[in-house]
Protein backbone atom coordinates (compact mmCIF):
# COMPACT_ATOMS: atom_id res chain seq x y z
CA UNK A 1 0.00 0.00 0.00
CA UNK A 2 1.42 3.63 -0.94
CA UNK A 3 2.27 5.80 1.68
CA UNK A 4 -0.80 7.99 2.78
CA UNK A 5 0.41 11.28 4.76
CA UNK A 6 -2.43 10.88 7.60
CA UNK A 7 -1.54 7.36 8.54
CA UNK A 8 0.55 6.52 11.55
CA UNK A 9 1.87 3.04 12.75
CA UNK A 10 0.35 1.42 15.24
CA UNK A 11 3.24 0.64 18.23
CA UNK A 12 1.92 -1.51 20.83
CA UNK A 13 5.19 -0.32 23.25
CA UNK A 14 5.87 1.01 26.98
CA UNK A 15 4.50 4.70 26.23
CA UNK A 16 6.71 5.70 29.11
CA UNK A 17 9.35 4.32 27.11
CA UNK A 18 8.34 5.98 23.43
CA UNK A 19 7.82 9.34 25.36
CA UNK A 20 11.06 9.23 26.09
CA UNK A 21 12.48 8.26 23.30
CA UNK A 22 10.29 10.81 21.45
CA UNK A 23 11.51 14.06 23.62
CA UNK A 24 15.16 12.79 22.93
CA UNK A 25 14.15 13.09 18.97
CA UNK A 26 12.86 16.42 19.65
CA UNK A 27 15.73 18.03 21.07
CA UNK A 28 17.54 15.88 18.60
CA UNK A 29 15.58 17.62 15.66
CA UNK A 30 15.48 21.00 17.25
CA UNK A 31 19.26 21.04 17.59
CA UNK A 32 20.23 19.84 14.22
CA UNK A 33 17.65 22.47 12.68
CA UNK A 34 15.70 19.78 11.07
CA UNK A 35 11.86 19.83 10.70
CA UNK A 36 11.29 16.24 11.86
CA UNK A 37 7.26 15.94 12.13
CA UNK A 38 7.36 13.99 15.74
CA UNK A 39 3.56 13.41 15.91
CA UNK A 40 3.08 11.27 18.93
CA UNK A 41 -0.58 10.08 19.10
CA UNK A 42 -2.35 7.64 20.93
CA UNK A 43 -4.61 5.22 19.18
CA UNK A 44 -6.76 2.99 21.11
CA UNK A 45 -4.71 3.07 23.88
CA UNK A 46 -1.69 2.90 21.44
CA UNK A 47 1.19 5.28 21.20
CA UNK A 48 1.81 5.38 17.91
CA UNK A 49 5.00 7.12 16.14
CA UNK A 50 4.96 8.95 12.52
CA UNK A 51 7.57 7.55 10.58
CA UNK A 52 6.53 9.66 7.66
CA UNK A 53 9.19 12.61 8.62
CA UNK A 54 11.71 10.30 9.00
CA UNK A 55 14.52 8.85 6.25
CA UNK A 56 17.34 6.32 6.71
CA UNK A 57 19.40 8.53 7.19
CA UNK A 58 18.26 9.18 10.60
CA UNK A 59 18.90 6.06 11.26
CA UNK A 60 22.46 5.04 12.52
CA UNK A 61 25.39 5.62 12.00
CA UNK A 62 23.61 9.29 12.00
CA UNK A 63 24.34 11.01 15.28
CA UNK A 64 21.31 10.43 17.85
CA UNK A 65 20.43 7.95 15.76
CA UNK A 66 19.67 5.65 17.92
CA UNK A 67 16.69 6.32 19.10
CA UNK A 68 14.81 6.21 15.65
CA UNK A 69 16.81 3.32 14.80
CA UNK A 70 15.16 1.36 18.08
CA UNK A 71 11.70 2.55 16.94
CA UNK A 72 11.93 1.51 13.71
CA UNK A 73 13.14 -1.85 14.48
CA UNK A 74 10.25 -2.14 16.96
CA UNK A 75 7.88 -1.33 14.25
CA UNK A 76 9.20 -4.13 11.57
CA UNK A 77 9.68 -6.71 14.91
CA UNK A 78 6.03 -5.83 15.48
CA UNK A 79 5.05 -6.40 11.49
CA UNK A 80 7.12 -9.55 11.45
CA UNK A 81 5.35 -10.70 14.34
CA UNK A 82 2.00 -10.02 13.00
CA UNK A 83 2.66 -11.96 10.50
CA UNK A 84 4.16 -15.09 12.29
CA UNK A 85 1.14 -15.35 14.18
CA UNK A 86 -0.87 -15.42 11.26
CA UNK A 87 1.11 -18.08 10.00
CA UNK A 88 0.25 -20.27 12.64
CA UNK A 89 -2.94 -19.09 12.32
CA UNK A 90 -5.54 -21.65 10.61
CA UNK A 91 -7.88 -19.48 9.89
CA UNK A 92 -5.50 -17.15 8.13
CA UNK A 93 -4.76 -17.95 4.19
CA UNK A 94 -1.44 -19.48 3.45
CA UNK A 95 -1.26 -17.13 0.00
CA UNK A 96 -3.39 -14.39 -1.46
CA UNK A 97 -2.57 -15.58 -4.81
CA UNK A 98 -2.37 -12.31 -7.89
CA UNK A 99 -1.13 -12.99 -11.33
CA UNK A 100 2.90 -11.56 -12.10
CA UNK A 101 0.77 -8.27 -13.92
CA UNK A 102 -1.12 -7.81 -11.30
CA UNK A 103 1.90 -7.52 -8.75
CA UNK A 104 3.26 -5.36 -11.22
CA UNK A 105 0.70 -2.81 -11.74
CA UNK A 106 0.79 -2.66 -7.99
CA UNK A 107 -1.42 -4.00 -5.77
CA UNK A 108 -3.08 -1.42 -3.56
CA UNK A 109 -0.24 0.99 -4.35
CA UNK A 110 1.95 -1.57 -3.76
CA UNK A 111 5.00 -0.82 -5.88
CA UNK A 112 8.02 -2.43 -7.16
CA UNK A 113 9.23 0.07 -8.97
CA UNK A 114 12.67 2.03 -7.49
CA UNK A 115 12.58 5.42 -6.91
CA UNK A 116 15.05 7.93 -7.43
CA UNK A 117 14.44 9.82 -4.20
CA UNK A 118 14.61 8.33 -0.64
CA UNK A 119 11.12 7.04 0.66
CA UNK A 120 10.59 7.87 4.24
CA UNK A 121 10.26 4.97 6.76
CA UNK A 122 6.49 4.94 6.94
CA UNK A 123 6.49 4.00 3.50
CA UNK A 124 9.58 1.83 3.78
CA UNK A 125 7.22 -0.19 6.51
CA UNK A 126 4.62 -0.22 4.36
CA UNK A 127 6.52 -2.05 1.73
CA UNK A 128 7.59 -4.87 4.29
CA UNK A 129 4.39 -5.36 5.50
CA UNK A 130 2.90 -5.59 1.77
CA UNK A 131 5.56 -7.60 0.63
CA UNK A 132 4.64 -10.47 3.09
CA UNK A 133 1.44 -9.84 2.78
CA UNK A 134 1.19 -11.04 -1.22
CA UNK A 135 4.00 -13.76 -0.97
CA UNK A 136 3.07 -17.16 0.99
CA UNK A 137 3.26 -18.05 4.08
CA UNK A 138 5.52 -21.32 4.06
CA UNK A 139 5.13 -21.39 8.12
CA UNK A 140 1.40 -22.45 7.53
CA UNK A 141 0.74 -25.96 9.37
CA UNK A 142 -1.16 -26.12 5.87
CA UNK A 143 1.48 -25.46 3.43
CA UNK A 144 2.41 -28.67 1.85
CA UNK A 145 4.07 -27.44 -0.92
CA UNK A 146 7.73 -28.17 -0.82
CA UNK A 147 9.92 -29.82 1.43
CA UNK A 148 11.66 -26.92 3.29
CA UNK A 149 8.44 -25.54 5.11
CA UNK A 150 7.69 -24.37 8.48
CA UNK A 151 8.94 -21.04 11.12
CA UNK A 152 10.98 -22.26 13.46
CA UNK A 153 11.25 -19.04 16.29
CA UNK A 154 14.86 -20.04 17.22
CA UNK A 155 16.01 -20.81 13.69
CA UNK A 156 14.49 -16.99 12.52
CA UNK A 157 16.71 -15.49 15.66
CA UNK A 158 19.34 -17.09 14.40
CA UNK A 159 18.97 -15.93 10.76
CA UNK A 160 18.26 -12.20 12.77
CA UNK A 161 21.52 -12.30 14.49
CA UNK A 162 23.61 -13.83 11.22
CA UNK A 163 22.40 -10.68 9.56
CA UNK A 164 23.31 -8.48 11.90
CA UNK A 165 27.10 -9.85 12.73
CA UNK A 166 27.24 -9.45 8.64
CA UNK A 167 30.21 -11.39 8.14
CA UNK A 168 31.46 -13.82 5.88
CA UNK A 169 32.72 -17.81 6.21
CA UNK A 170 36.19 -17.44 4.84
CA UNK A 171 38.44 -16.71 7.31
CA UNK A 172 38.59 -17.43 11.04
CA UNK A 173 40.35 -13.80 10.95
CA UNK A 174 36.65 -12.59 10.24
CA UNK A 175 33.88 -14.96 11.80
CA UNK A 176 36.10 -16.97 14.59
CA UNK A 177 32.50 -17.93 16.48
CA UNK A 178 31.16 -19.01 13.45
CA UNK A 179 34.32 -20.71 11.72
CA UNK A 180 34.37 -22.77 15.06
CA UNK A 181 30.75 -23.87 15.18
CA UNK A 182 31.01 -25.01 11.73
CA UNK A 183 33.77 -27.68 12.92
CA UNK A 184 31.15 -28.72 15.97
CA UNK A 185 28.37 -28.95 13.08
CA UNK A 186 29.93 -31.18 10.75
CA UNK A 187 31.81 -33.59 12.80
CA UNK A 188 28.57 -34.21 14.98
CA UNK A 189 26.40 -34.71 11.33
CA UNK A 190 29.51 -37.11 10.82
CA UNK A 191 28.94 -39.13 13.63
CA UNK A 192 25.17 -39.58 12.82
CA UNK A 193 26.93 -41.00 9.48
CA UNK A 194 28.75 -43.26 11.23
CA UNK A 195 32.52 -42.02 9.88
CA UNK A 196 35.17 -42.41 12.36
CA UNK A 197 36.93 -39.81 14.21
CA UNK A 198 40.00 -39.66 11.62
CA UNK A 199 37.71 -39.63 8.69
CA UNK A 200 35.19 -36.33 7.73
CA UNK A 201 35.58 -33.24 6.37
CA UNK A 202 32.63 -30.35 4.73
CA UNK A 203 31.25 -27.39 4.86
CA UNK A 204 28.31 -26.30 4.10
CA UNK A 205 27.24 -24.70 0.87
CA UNK A 206 24.24 -22.79 -0.58
CA UNK A 207 21.84 -25.95 -1.02
CA UNK A 208 21.75 -29.33 -1.79
CA UNK A 209 22.11 -28.25 -5.71
CA UNK A 210 25.79 -27.15 -4.72
CA UNK A 211 26.37 -29.82 -2.38
CA UNK A 212 25.52 -32.16 -4.65
CA UNK A 213 27.94 -30.88 -7.33
CA UNK A 214 30.77 -30.86 -4.67
CA UNK A 215 30.25 -34.52 -4.55
CA UNK A 216 31.03 -34.97 -8.54
CA UNK A 217 33.84 -31.97 -8.48
CA UNK A 218 35.35 -34.08 -6.03
CA UNK A 219 35.11 -37.14 -7.14
CA UNK A 220 36.68 -36.43 -10.73
CA UNK A 221 39.43 -34.94 -8.62
CA UNK A 222 39.74 -37.78 -6.37
CA UNK A 223 40.54 -39.72 -9.45
CA UNK A 224 42.12 -36.99 -12.04
CA UNK A 225 43.51 -34.60 -9.67
CA UNK A 226 45.08 -32.99 -12.62
CA UNK A 227 41.71 -31.64 -14.13
CA UNK A 228 42.26 -28.98 -12.09
CA UNK A 229 45.50 -28.26 -13.99
CA UNK A 230 44.65 -29.22 -17.48
CA UNK A 231 41.06 -29.46 -17.59
CA UNK A 232 38.86 -31.84 -19.17
CA UNK A 233 40.58 -32.33 -22.71
CA UNK A 234 43.24 -34.46 -20.24
CA UNK A 235 40.51 -37.27 -19.47
CA UNK A 236 38.53 -40.46 -20.33
CA UNK A 237 35.28 -39.94 -21.49
CA UNK A 238 33.65 -40.20 -17.45
CA UNK A 239 30.08 -41.87 -16.81
CA UNK A 240 28.14 -41.10 -13.43
CA UNK A 241 25.14 -43.00 -12.28
CA UNK A 242 22.00 -42.05 -10.41
CA UNK A 243 18.72 -43.31 -10.27
CA UNK A 244 15.89 -42.16 -12.60
CA UNK A 245 13.91 -40.34 -9.80
CA UNK A 246 16.63 -39.14 -8.39
CA UNK A 247 16.66 -35.33 -8.13
CA UNK A 248 18.28 -32.86 -11.00
CA UNK A 249 20.62 -31.83 -9.63
CA UNK A 250 23.01 -34.59 -10.66
CA UNK A 251 22.39 -34.39 -13.96
CA UNK A 252 22.92 -30.56 -13.28
CA UNK A 253 26.33 -31.36 -11.94
CA UNK A 254 27.03 -33.07 -15.24
CA UNK A 255 26.44 -30.63 -16.94
CA UNK A 256 28.14 -27.83 -15.30
CA UNK A 257 31.38 -29.67 -14.76
CA UNK A 258 31.39 -30.42 -18.46
CA UNK A 259 30.69 -34.19 -18.19
CA UNK A 260 28.07 -33.73 -20.19
CA UNK A 261 24.30 -34.77 -19.85
CA UNK A 262 24.42 -37.93 -21.98
CA UNK A 263 27.05 -39.36 -20.23
CA UNK A 264 24.65 -39.78 -17.12
CA UNK A 265 23.16 -43.19 -17.06
CA UNK A 266 19.77 -43.06 -14.79
CA UNK A 267 19.56 -46.37 -13.62
CA UNK A 268 16.34 -47.65 -13.33
CA UNK A 269 13.91 -48.24 -10.27
CA UNK A 270 11.64 -50.19 -8.71
CA UNK A 271 7.75 -49.78 -8.02
CA UNK A 272 8.94 -47.91 -4.94
CA UNK A 273 11.27 -45.23 -6.81
CA UNK A 274 14.40 -47.22 -5.32
CA UNK A 275 17.24 -47.75 -7.93
CA UNK A 276 17.51 -51.53 -8.84
CA UNK A 277 21.35 -52.75 -7.77
CA UNK A 278 21.22 -55.17 -10.68
CA UNK A 279 20.14 -52.25 -12.92
CA UNK A 280 23.09 -50.26 -11.61
CA UNK A 281 25.39 -53.40 -12.42
CA UNK A 282 23.98 -53.84 -15.91
CA UNK A 283 24.29 -49.85 -16.43
CA UNK A 284 27.77 -49.53 -15.15
CA UNK A 285 28.88 -52.48 -17.57
CA UNK A 286 27.07 -51.27 -20.26
CA UNK A 287 28.93 -47.74 -20.25
CA UNK A 288 32.73 -49.57 -19.96
CA UNK A 289 31.29 -51.32 -23.22
CA UNK A 290 31.05 -48.40 -24.53
CA UNK A 291 34.27 -47.16 -24.08
CA UNK A 292 33.34 -44.86 -20.89
CA UNK A 293 35.21 -44.63 -17.70
CA UNK A 294 32.55 -45.03 -14.73
CA UNK A 295 33.40 -43.51 -11.56
CA UNK A 296 30.61 -41.59 -9.58
CA UNK A 297 27.54 -43.46 -8.36
CA UNK A 298 24.55 -41.23 -6.43
CA UNK A 299 22.35 -43.47 -4.44
CA UNK A 300 19.74 -40.93 -3.24
CA UNK A 301 18.04 -41.33 0.73
CA UNK A 302 14.80 -39.79 0.25
CA UNK A 303 13.82 -39.13 -3.28
CA UNK A 304 12.61 -35.87 -4.24
CA UNK A 305 9.01 -36.54 -4.85
CA UNK A 306 8.43 -40.16 -3.90
CA UNK A 307 10.71 -40.37 -0.62
CA UNK A 308 12.29 -43.38 -1.22
CA UNK A 309 15.31 -44.56 -0.11
CA UNK A 310 17.60 -46.68 -2.29
CA UNK A 311 19.65 -49.54 -1.04
CA UNK A 312 22.87 -47.71 0.28
CA UNK A 313 24.62 -51.11 1.28
CA UNK A 314 23.99 -53.35 -1.90
CA UNK A 315 24.78 -50.00 -4.05
CA UNK A 316 28.04 -49.52 -1.76
CA UNK A 317 28.96 -53.47 -2.55
CA UNK A 318 29.13 -52.38 -6.48
CA UNK A 319 30.55 -49.12 -6.30
CA UNK A 320 33.68 -51.37 -3.78
CA UNK A 321 33.98 -53.92 -6.72
CA UNK A 322 33.98 -51.29 -9.88
CA UNK A 323 36.48 -48.75 -7.21
CA UNK A 324 33.86 -46.00 -7.94
CA UNK A 325 32.77 -42.94 -5.69
CA UNK A 326 30.08 -43.48 -3.70
CA UNK A 327 27.22 -40.28 -3.11
CA UNK A 328 24.43 -40.41 -0.97
CA UNK A 329 22.45 -37.61 -1.65
CA UNK A 330 20.16 -37.13 1.65
CA UNK A 331 19.51 -33.41 0.98
CA UNK A 332 15.64 -34.80 2.06
CA UNK A 333 16.65 -37.88 3.82
CA UNK A 334 19.63 -37.33 5.75
CA UNK A 335 18.00 -35.90 8.72
CA UNK A 336 16.01 -39.50 9.45
CA UNK A 337 19.55 -40.18 10.74
CA UNK A 338 18.78 -38.32 14.18
CA UNK A 339 15.55 -40.41 14.44
CA UNK A 340 16.08 -43.98 16.23
CA UNK A 341 13.00 -45.11 15.11
CA UNK A 342 13.60 -44.05 10.96
CA UNK A 343 17.40 -44.08 10.92
CA UNK A 344 17.90 -48.10 9.39
CA UNK A 345 16.74 -46.68 5.91
CA UNK A 346 19.96 -45.08 5.45
CA UNK A 347 21.75 -48.59 6.50
CA UNK A 348 25.26 -48.54 4.70
CA UNK A 349 25.51 -44.41 4.61
CA UNK A 350 28.82 -44.77 6.54
CA UNK A 351 30.52 -46.40 3.39
CA UNK A 352 30.16 -43.45 1.49
CA UNK A 353 32.81 -41.05 -0.24
CA UNK A 354 30.50 -38.24 0.57
CA UNK A 355 26.90 -37.31 1.69
CA UNK A 356 24.65 -33.89 1.11
CA UNK A 357 22.46 -33.33 3.90
CA UNK A 358 19.90 -30.43 4.04
CA UNK A 359 18.94 -29.50 7.26
CA UNK A 360 16.76 -26.76 5.71
CA UNK A 361 14.32 -29.71 4.62
CA UNK A 362 13.63 -31.84 7.24
CA UNK A 363 15.19 -30.11 10.60
CA UNK A 364 13.20 -27.18 9.70
CA UNK A 365 16.03 -24.74 9.81
CA UNK A 366 15.52 -21.42 7.93
CA UNK A 367 16.57 -21.29 4.35
CA UNK A 368 19.06 -22.25 3.15
CA UNK A 369 21.59 -24.60 5.47
CA UNK A 370 22.83 -27.80 3.45
CA UNK A 371 25.96 -29.69 3.91
CA UNK A 372 28.72 -31.64 2.10
CA UNK A 373 30.66 -33.93 4.46
CA UNK A 374 33.06 -35.90 2.91
CA UNK A 375 35.00 -39.38 3.96
CA UNK A 376 38.39 -37.79 3.15
CA UNK A 377 39.95 -35.55 5.12
CA UNK A 378 41.44 -33.15 2.76
CA UNK A 379 40.06 -33.17 -0.26
CA UNK A 380 37.98 -30.30 -0.14
CA UNK A 381 41.21 -27.98 0.59
CA UNK A 382 43.10 -29.71 -2.35
CA UNK A 383 40.89 -29.79 -4.99
CA UNK A 384 39.46 -26.09 -4.35
CA UNK A 385 42.59 -24.50 -2.89
CA UNK A 386 43.87 -21.53 -4.98
CA UNK A 387 45.42 -19.77 -2.09
CA UNK A 388 44.40 -16.44 -2.90
CA UNK A 389 46.80 -14.30 -0.90
CA UNK A 390 44.65 -10.97 0.09
CA UNK A 391 42.95 -13.78 2.05
CA UNK A 392 44.63 -16.81 2.83
CA UNK A 393 48.05 -15.64 3.83
CA UNK A 394 50.06 -18.68 5.92
CA UNK A 395 51.83 -16.42 8.10
CA UNK A 396 48.59 -14.92 10.04
CA UNK A 397 49.51 -15.29 14.02
CA UNK A 398 47.12 -18.14 14.59
CA UNK A 399 46.14 -21.48 13.03
CA UNK A 400 45.27 -21.03 9.59
CA UNK A 401 43.83 -24.25 8.99
CA UNK A 402 40.33 -22.66 10.30
CA UNK A 403 40.64 -20.26 7.37
CA UNK A 404 38.05 -22.86 5.98
CA UNK A 405 37.29 -20.43 2.34
CA UNK A 406 39.70 -22.26 0.44
CA UNK A 407 37.75 -25.78 0.34
CA UNK A 408 35.10 -24.06 -1.12
CA UNK A 409 34.08 -22.78 -4.72
CA UNK A 410 33.05 -19.72 -3.73
CA UNK A 411 34.96 -16.34 -2.05
CA UNK A 412 31.98 -15.34 -0.37
CA UNK A 413 30.42 -17.23 2.26
CA UNK A 414 27.10 -16.70 3.77
CA UNK A 415 27.41 -18.24 7.92
CA UNK A 416 24.35 -20.58 7.19
CA UNK A 417 25.56 -22.66 10.40
CA UNK A 418 24.42 -20.36 13.00
CA UNK A 419 20.49 -20.80 13.06
CA UNK A 420 21.30 -24.59 12.86
CA UNK A 421 23.24 -24.64 16.02
CA UNK A 422 20.90 -22.60 18.08
CA UNK A 423 18.03 -24.94 17.14
CA UNK A 424 20.24 -27.44 18.40
CA UNK A 425 20.84 -25.98 21.41
CA UNK A 426 17.26 -25.02 21.76
CA UNK A 427 15.73 -28.49 21.28
CA UNK A 428 19.05 -31.06 22.01
CA UNK A 429 18.85 -34.08 19.58
CA UNK A 430 15.69 -34.96 21.63
CA UNK A 431 13.78 -31.94 20.11
CA UNK A 432 14.87 -33.01 16.35
CA UNK A 433 14.00 -36.73 16.81
CA UNK A 434 10.51 -35.74 18.23
CA UNK A 435 9.85 -33.44 15.24
CA UNK A 436 10.48 -35.72 12.80
CA UNK A 437 9.27 -38.42 14.05
CA UNK A 438 5.89 -36.35 14.30
CA UNK A 439 6.41 -35.30 10.53
CA UNK A 440 6.74 -39.10 9.82
CA UNK A 441 3.26 -39.93 11.70
CA UNK A 442 1.37 -37.36 9.72
CA UNK A 443 2.51 -38.53 6.68
CA UNK A 444 1.69 -42.68 7.74
CA UNK A 445 -1.83 -40.65 9.11
CA UNK A 446 -2.92 -39.54 5.64
CA UNK A 447 -1.55 -42.73 3.36
CA UNK A 448 -3.76 -44.94 6.08
CA UNK A 449 -6.76 -42.37 5.49
CA UNK A 450 -6.57 -42.06 1.60
CA UNK A 451 -6.40 -46.44 1.87
CA UNK A 452 -9.86 -45.86 2.79
CA UNK A 453 -11.18 -43.13 0.33
CA UNK A 454 -12.83 -43.97 -2.52
CA UNK A 455 -12.38 -41.08 -4.47
CA UNK A 456 -8.25 -41.17 -3.44
CA UNK A 457 -5.77 -43.60 -5.03
CA UNK A 458 -2.38 -43.67 -3.79
CA UNK A 459 0.03 -43.66 -6.41
CA UNK A 460 1.98 -46.81 -4.36
CA UNK A 461 0.20 -48.95 -1.86
CA UNK A 462 3.30 -49.49 0.50
CA UNK A 463 4.10 -47.73 3.73
CA UNK A 464 5.80 -44.13 3.42
CA UNK A 465 9.17 -44.47 4.11
CA UNK A 466 9.98 -40.52 3.98
CA UNK A 467 6.89 -38.26 4.86
CA UNK A 468 6.20 -38.02 0.89
CA UNK A 469 2.59 -39.31 0.24
CA UNK A 470 1.58 -39.14 -3.39
CA UNK A 471 -1.99 -40.13 -4.92
CA UNK A 472 -4.48 -39.16 -7.04
CA UNK A 473 -7.71 -37.45 -6.77
CA UNK A 474 -10.16 -39.61 -8.84
CA UNK A 475 -13.06 -37.82 -11.11
CA UNK A 476 -16.20 -39.55 -10.85
CA UNK A 477 -15.96 -41.38 -13.97
CA UNK A 478 -12.52 -43.24 -13.26
CA UNK A 479 -14.23 -43.74 -9.57
CA UNK A 480 -17.29 -45.41 -11.23
CA UNK A 481 -14.55 -47.93 -13.25
CA UNK A 482 -14.52 -51.06 -11.49
CA UNK A 483 -10.92 -51.83 -10.23
CA UNK A 484 -8.69 -53.45 -12.89
CA UNK A 485 -6.96 -53.21 -15.63
CA UNK A 486 -8.41 -50.10 -17.64
CA UNK A 487 -8.74 -48.26 -14.80
CA UNK A 488 -5.44 -48.18 -13.86
CA UNK A 489 -4.52 -47.43 -17.37
CA UNK A 490 -6.54 -44.40 -16.92
CA UNK A 491 -4.00 -43.74 -14.18
CA UNK A 492 -0.77 -45.04 -14.99
CA UNK A 493 -0.57 -44.97 -19.12
CA UNK A 494 1.35 -42.47 -21.15
CA UNK A 495 -1.18 -42.50 -23.87
CA UNK A 496 -0.02 -43.43 -27.42
CA UNK A 497 -1.63 -41.44 -29.97
CA UNK A 498 -4.31 -43.41 -30.98
CA UNK A 499 -5.07 -44.54 -27.52
CA UNK A 500 -5.09 -40.59 -26.75
CA UNK A 501 -7.58 -39.72 -29.04
CA UNK A 502 -10.06 -42.95 -28.14
CA UNK A 503 -9.60 -42.19 -24.59
CA UNK A 504 -10.49 -38.80 -25.20
CA UNK A 505 -13.34 -38.88 -26.97
CA UNK A 506 -14.62 -40.83 -24.65
CA UNK A 507 -14.25 -38.72 -22.02
CA UNK A 508 -15.67 -35.79 -24.13
CA UNK A 509 -17.09 -33.20 -21.48
CA UNK A 510 -15.11 -34.58 -18.24
CA UNK A 511 -11.49 -33.98 -17.45
CA UNK A 512 -9.11 -36.38 -18.45
CA UNK A 513 -7.08 -37.27 -15.19
CA UNK A 514 -3.46 -35.46 -16.01
CA UNK A 515 -5.72 -32.01 -15.91
CA UNK A 516 -7.21 -33.04 -12.71
CA UNK A 517 -4.12 -32.27 -10.14
CA UNK A 518 -3.69 -28.94 -12.33
CA UNK A 519 -7.21 -27.72 -12.49
CA UNK A 520 -7.60 -28.66 -8.57
CA UNK A 521 -4.48 -26.80 -7.50
CA UNK A 522 -5.06 -23.64 -9.78
CA UNK A 523 -8.54 -23.53 -7.68
CA UNK A 524 -6.28 -24.43 -4.27
CA UNK A 525 -4.19 -21.46 -4.68
CA UNK A 526 -7.17 -18.81 -5.65
CA UNK A 527 -8.77 -19.69 -2.56
CA UNK A 528 -5.70 -20.00 -0.93
CA UNK A 529 -6.45 -22.46 2.24
CA UNK A 530 -3.85 -24.59 1.43
CA UNK A 531 -1.15 -25.57 -1.10
CA UNK A 532 0.27 -29.00 -2.09
CA UNK A 533 2.44 -29.58 -5.41
CA UNK A 534 1.86 -32.31 -7.87
CA UNK A 535 4.04 -33.81 -10.96
CA UNK A 536 3.90 -36.48 -13.35
CA UNK A 537 6.75 -39.33 -13.13
CA UNK A 538 7.75 -41.99 -15.43
CA UNK A 539 3.89 -43.65 -16.82
CA UNK A 540 2.32 -41.79 -14.29
CA UNK A 541 0.19 -38.83 -14.99
CA UNK A 542 -0.05 -35.90 -12.49
CA UNK A 543 -0.21 -36.77 -9.26
CA UNK A 544 -0.31 -34.87 -5.82
CA UNK A 545 2.76 -35.45 -3.37
CA UNK A 546 2.08 -34.05 -0.04
CA UNK A 547 5.36 -33.74 1.93
CA UNK A 548 5.24 -32.87 5.77
CA UNK A 549 8.42 -31.20 7.34
CA UNK A 550 6.76 -28.83 9.61
CA UNK A 551 6.28 -29.66 13.00
CA UNK A 552 3.24 -27.59 13.33
CA UNK A 553 0.80 -29.71 11.27
CA UNK A 554 -1.35 -31.58 12.67
CA UNK A 555 -3.56 -34.26 12.06
CA UNK A 556 -6.85 -31.84 11.83
CA UNK A 557 -4.59 -29.72 8.66
CA UNK A 558 -4.23 -33.39 7.24
CA UNK A 559 -7.92 -33.46 7.13
CA UNK A 560 -8.46 -30.63 5.93
CA UNK A 561 -6.26 -30.83 2.93
CA UNK A 562 -8.26 -34.37 2.18
CA UNK A 563 -11.54 -32.32 2.63
CA UNK A 564 -10.05 -29.48 0.51
CA UNK A 565 -9.18 -31.47 -2.30
CA UNK A 566 -12.34 -33.57 -2.63
CA UNK A 567 -14.31 -30.25 -2.19
CA UNK A 568 -12.18 -28.19 -5.46
CA UNK A 569 -12.17 -31.36 -7.25
CA UNK A 570 -16.02 -32.60 -6.80
CA UNK A 571 -17.28 -30.09 -9.57
CA UNK A 572 -14.38 -30.89 -12.21
CA UNK A 573 -16.22 -34.54 -13.77
CA UNK A 574 -19.22 -35.00 -14.74
CA UNK A 575 -19.30 -38.52 -17.39
CA UNK A 576 -20.11 -41.06 -15.37
CA UNK A 577 -17.84 -44.02 -17.16
CA UNK A 578 -19.77 -46.31 -19.56
CA UNK A 579 -18.16 -49.13 -20.16
CA UNK A 580 -17.01 -50.48 -23.72
CA UNK A 581 -18.25 -47.18 -24.78
CA UNK A 582 -16.19 -45.77 -27.66
CA UNK A 583 -13.07 -47.33 -26.34
C1 LIG B 1 16.86 -35.44 -3.06
C2 LIG B 1 17.20 -33.99 -3.29
N1 LIG B 1 18.46 -33.64 -3.55
C3 LIG B 1 18.81 -32.37 -3.77
C4 LIG B 1 17.88 -31.37 -3.76
C5 LIG B 1 18.27 -29.95 -4.03
O1 LIG B 1 18.31 -29.23 -2.84
P1 LIG B 1 18.24 -27.64 -2.84
O2 LIG B 1 16.84 -27.28 -3.19
O3 LIG B 1 18.63 -27.25 -1.46
O4 LIG B 1 19.21 -27.15 -3.88
C6 LIG B 1 16.54 -31.69 -3.49
C7 LIG B 1 15.52 -30.64 -3.50
O5 LIG B 1 14.36 -30.86 -3.37
C8 LIG B 1 16.20 -33.04 -3.25
O6 LIG B 1 14.93 -33.40 -3.01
Amino acid sequence: MRYMPVSFIQTPINSMEINEDMSHLLNWSKRNGTSFDTTNKTVRGRVTFDFSSVHSKDLLPAENGEKVTRLFLRELLNILLAYINKSQNRSSKVLDFHYPHQLKEGREGFSLELPDQPENLEQLLVDCRDTLKYGVKTGHPRFFNQLSTGLDIIGLAGEWLTSTANTNMFTYEVAPVFILMEEVILKKMQTFIGWSEEEGDGIFSPGGTMSNLYSVLLARYHFFPHVKTEGMHALPRLALFTSAHSHYSIKKSAVTLGIGSENVFLVKCDERGKMIPAELEYSIQTAKGKGLFPFYVNATAGTTVYGAFDPISDIADICENHGLWLHVDGAWGGGLLLSERHRAKLRGIERASSVTWNPHKMMCVPLQCSAILVRKKGLLQKCNQLSAEYLFQMDKHYDTSYDTGDKTIQCGRHVDVFKLWLMWKAKGLEGFKAQIDHCLENAEYLHCKLQNRKDFQLVFQSKPEHSNVCFWYLPSYVRSMPPGTERNRELHLAYSGVRATTVLRRLKGSVHVSKVAPKIKAKMMESGATMVGYQPLGDKVNFFRCVFSNPATQKADVDFLVDEIARLGSNLSHLKYEPNQGV
